[in-house]
């Protein structure tokens, strides 16, 4: 809001990314991620707008994928995927989604009360479907929690040489998984892509790594903070919490309203500027970088009413919280029933789910771009 108040595209500095422009509306940040010509992931040399020269190589690579793209490469890697999470498929997956949610919150207190909602639910249920769409082995969760883990402790440079041992560590894994679907094939999305690069020439194998490693990562810390972000609201509110409970039927429009409120993604990847362009009576210049602020477009008061108001019931509600344009989200029909189930198995599970401590004892991460609680203790 504060920025809003300057402009609708202002320039400052940011960490880890330098001098930008950043979006303050939803105008703003609508344009920008739907014009992919004039701004782009890549610039001409193929250099990624997000990326710094002194980050290491092996970050690099794995950023090879569609979200670091730019036509035509986008297209023909994201279509590679686009039938596994169309919503028809994801419905189809709903039943299962459900029954893992029921067995985890049955399991919340396994270990004692009070639990900590994050590690014990919020983390667990979009890691473990994402795992199973892909056809990794239920029994390697562990291990993709301990990964989650060590990137979200992105916050100092001890952790960023955490999540660069835990990247290295991911990248053999996956490796391995390809040889072996390549090998004796398997059931899921890995075996799938395996069987693509059969057909030849839609994607190199290097590229397999980046998709397998984008899925896991952006299909589950994502979806992990809407969800602990959403119970930590209905916590807070029991007037909300009796008006979801009173008809689940609703739980679709409240997710919606989750999303913006929560905003998971604050804000995307800087895109390049390639044509000087005037934004919203702003000059910007070829070379330039933006970055769009989901987070700020979601609480644009000249977008939607009463922005700061958790509305669970908002219609219409067009919140950009999933992007837009040709890199909005492949996985939105997934964390929508995932948010919704989750609610759902958790409530009706615990009725009388509180939170352990004061809700100003909350700690945020500090590691901007993702909006997320670090630890959300509750008692049944
Ligand atoms: C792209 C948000 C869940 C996979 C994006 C983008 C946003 C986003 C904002 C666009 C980024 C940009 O334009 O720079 C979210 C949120 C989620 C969520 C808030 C949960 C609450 C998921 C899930 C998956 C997923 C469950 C499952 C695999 C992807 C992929 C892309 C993407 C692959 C890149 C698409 C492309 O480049 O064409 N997501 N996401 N996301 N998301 Fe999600």
């Amino acid at each position: 809001a504060t920025l809003r108040a300057f402009a609708p595209v202002v320039a400052t500095r940011f960490p880890l990314v330098g001098d930008v422009w950043v979006t303050t509306t939803y105008e703003t940040t609508a344009q920008v991620l739907k014009d992919g010509t004039t701004f782009t992931l890549r610039k001409e040399d193929g250099e990624v707008a997000g990326l710094r020269w002194w980050m290491p190589k092996l970050v690099t690579t794995i950023a090879n994928n569609m979200l670091t793209m730019d036509e035509p490469d986008h297209t023909r890697l994201r279509s590679i995927v686009d039938e596994a999470f169309r919503r028809r498929a994801i419905v189809a997956m709903e039943p299962r989604i459900r029954a893992i949610a029921d067995d985890l919150a049955a399991d919340l207190f396994a270990g004692g009360s009070p639990a900590d909602l994050v590690q014990r639910y919020a983390r667990i249920l979009p890691l473990s479907v994402i795992c199973e769409l892909l056809g990794l082995p239920a029994a390697d969760r562990p291990r993709f929690i301990a990964w989650a883990n060590s990137m979200a402790g992105l916050t100092n440079v001890f952790g960023f040489f955490r999540m660069l041992f835990a990247f290295s560590r991911m990248r053999r894994y996956l490796e391995e998984q390809l040889r072996v679907a390549r090998a004796q094939g398997g059931e899921g999305l890995i075996a799938e892509l395996v069987q693509v690069e059969r057909e030849g020439g839609r994607i190199t194998p290097s590229e397999m790594v980046s998709m397998v490693f984008l899925l896991l990562a952006a299909g589950s810390e994502t979806t992990t903070h809407l969800i602990s972000g959403s119970v930590y609201e209905l916590l807070k509110s029991p007037r909300l919490r009796d008006w979801l409970e009173e008809d689940w039927s609703r739980v679709g429009l409240a997710v919606e309203e989750f999303l913006r409120f929560v905003s998971p993604v604050q804000f995307s990847k800087p895109r390049y500027v390639r044509r000087d362009v005037e934004l919203a009576g702003v000059r910007l210049k070829k070379g330039d970088r933006v970055m769009v602020m989901l987070a700020a477009a979601n609480m644009d008061p000249g977008e939607h009413e009463e922005v700061e108001r958790l509305d669970l019931a908002r219609k219409p509600n067009r919140h950009i919280s999933f992007g837009t344009g040709i890199h909005f989200c492949l996985g939105h029909q997934l964390a929508r029933i995932e948010a919704a189930c989750a609610l759902q198995a958790l409530l009706t599970r615990w009725p009388k789910l509180g939170l352990a401590i004061d809700p100003s004892q909350i700690r945020w991460r500090k590691r901007p771009g993702i909006r997320a609680i670090e630890k959300l203790p509750v008692v049944a």
